[in-house]
């Protein structure tokens, strides 16, 4: 038992994402990452439209995301993604991590950069409901 804890701890803290609790501390962690200033407006282009392939992520969480979604293949119905208007959202880091590797994938092919997670995250955290 005690020559696994090191490998638990490890795991646990190996990013610090995983301490990020609110949308705000969620952001600055993928700014911090990105090592680039942070641009919402880049964020808000980025999520309206696609990158190559059918959906863009407005597909799914409309271009109004303070409102509900409805999932593009399935229509099942999507919370609001924006945090002013559904305050569960980005408050668990693994939920956010596991969505938006899954959603980036399905959008652009490959795992979305900190600066792209950052951008979006900051536009965001500007709407109001
Ligand atoms: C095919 C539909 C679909 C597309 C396209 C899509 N999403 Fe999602 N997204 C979902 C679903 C389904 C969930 C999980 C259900 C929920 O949380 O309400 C989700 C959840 C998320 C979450 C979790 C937020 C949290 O912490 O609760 C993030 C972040 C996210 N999406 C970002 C994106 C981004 C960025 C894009 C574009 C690159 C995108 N999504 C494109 C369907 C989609």
């Amino acid at each position: 038992m005690l020559k696994r804890l090191p490998i638990i701890i490890s795991a646990c803290c190996l990013t610090s994402l995983a301490l990020a609790a609110t949308p705000q501390e969620m952001l600055a962690e993928f700014s911090k990452a990105s090592g680039q200033k942070t641009q919402p407006d880049k964020g808000q282009v980025f999520f309206n439209t696609t990158h190559g392939k059918e959906w863009s992520c407005s597909s799914c969480h409309t271009k109004q995301p303070t409102l509900e979604g409805q999932h593009a293949s399935t229509r099942k119905v999507i919370s609001a993604l924006a945090p002013a208007a559904n305050p569960k959202r980005f408050t668990d880091a693994a939920k956010t991590d596991k969505w938006f590797r899954r959603n980036c994938n399905d959008v652009l092919g490959r795992e979305c950069s900190a600066a792209e997670k950052a951008d979006v995250l900051a536009w965001l955290i500007t709407l109001k409901p």
